[in-house]
């Protein structure tokens, strides 16, 4: 029986199949733990089931001089230094495939809310300032047919596309191995969507010169991790007209602090990071960082280890 650390009470029964084996000791506040916290909580753990609002970097994996395996209740692994685990000879784990569909459709969603402008159509209705049908009120963009690029065709970039044929669009990409011009894909796509992983080659890749390139007309979707995009240019961009439209599930920081200029910048719709936030996605996550942590304690390999 080995001793592990849980930074967050998960959904579902995942968490008394790990109790059941081992002594686990979860932190049940709904902030998550400040570093100092994590740190002292490590202390004699060998293994570490955490979210993606944990930083475990360097200090942290020194503190924990027991850990045998980290298991990242996410698919990307941006918040664990990988090279200093890497060091230590330690496992880790993430959770991929199951989030796949549930972000893919979160991302469709952000590309119809924006075009069709469903998020200032509601507030208007609300604020009781729908008056009348008008011929020339809340005009948005056509998504059927349109032209779409993703940022990364990776999994969930694989499965925005599947979506986008339904919608007879045309869909760009980029891919690690390759797909088209980057700089190409931002000139022609009227909806530009990010699935690429935050790393320090795509930390700020869209900045003030990419957004500069991208259609008047153009819709900003970010479902992946929000420092891929400069949060200030983004800002500027929406204020001054460069793009049209903003849909962001991610943002740099996170959250935005509530006077954060990018707020009040016109054609933003933001979410507080959802995309995997269905039951059963989250769910299956669970259950896959359970694989992974179980795993690593008995010194089986992964079943999804971190790249
Ligand atoms: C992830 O898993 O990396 C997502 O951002 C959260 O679902």
């Amino acid at each position: 029986m080995a001793r592990c650390f849980v930074t967050r009470a998960l959904p579902g029964g995942a968490l008394e199949r790990l109790g059941a084996e081992h002594e686990v000791d979860v932190w049940e506040e709904r902030l998550p733990p400040r570093p100092e916290q994590l740190r002292s909580r490590v202390r004699g753990v060998a293994g570490l089931l955490c979210l993606l609002t944990d930083r475990v970097d360097r200090q942290l994996i020194e503190a924990a001089s027991e850990l045998r395996v980290i298991s990242n209740y996410a698919v990307g692994s941006d918040n664990v230094d990988l090279e200093a685990a890497l060091e230590r000879g330690l496992a880790v784990g993430v959770t991929p495939d199951v989030l796949t569909e549930a972000t893919a459709d979160l991302a469709f969603a952000l590309i119809l809310a924006a075009a069709r402008r469903l998020v200032e159509a509601d507030a208007e209705v609300r604020a009781g300032e729908w008056l009348t049908w008008e011929s020339a009120r809340l005009l948005g963009q056509d998504v059927h047919g349109a032209t779409l690029g993703i940022v990364g065709l990776g999994r969930i970039g694989s499965s925005v596309a599947r979506r986008a044929a339904g919608f007879e669009m045309e869909v760009l990409h980029t891919a690690r191995d390759g797909g088209i011009d980057f700089y190409e894909l931002l000139e022609a796509s009227d909806f530009v969507s990010i699935h690429a992983p935050l790393t320090p080659q795509t930390l700020g890749l869209i900045g003030e010169r990419e957004l500069r390139r991208m259609k008047p007309t153009a819709v900003l979707v970010n479902t992946a991790r929000g420092p891929i995009v400069d949060t200030d240019a983004l800002a500027r961009a929406l204020e001054q007209g460069w793009i049209a439209a903003a849909a962001l599930d991610v943002t740099d920081p996170e959250p935005l602090p509530a006077e954060h200029p990018l707020l009040r910048a016109p054609g933003l719709t933001v979410l507080p990071h959802i995309g995997s936030a269905t039951h059963r996605a989250r769910e299956r996550m669970a259950e896959l960082a359970v694989d992974n942590l179980l795993a690593g304690l008995e010194g089986r390999p992964l079943p999804a280890p971190a790249a």
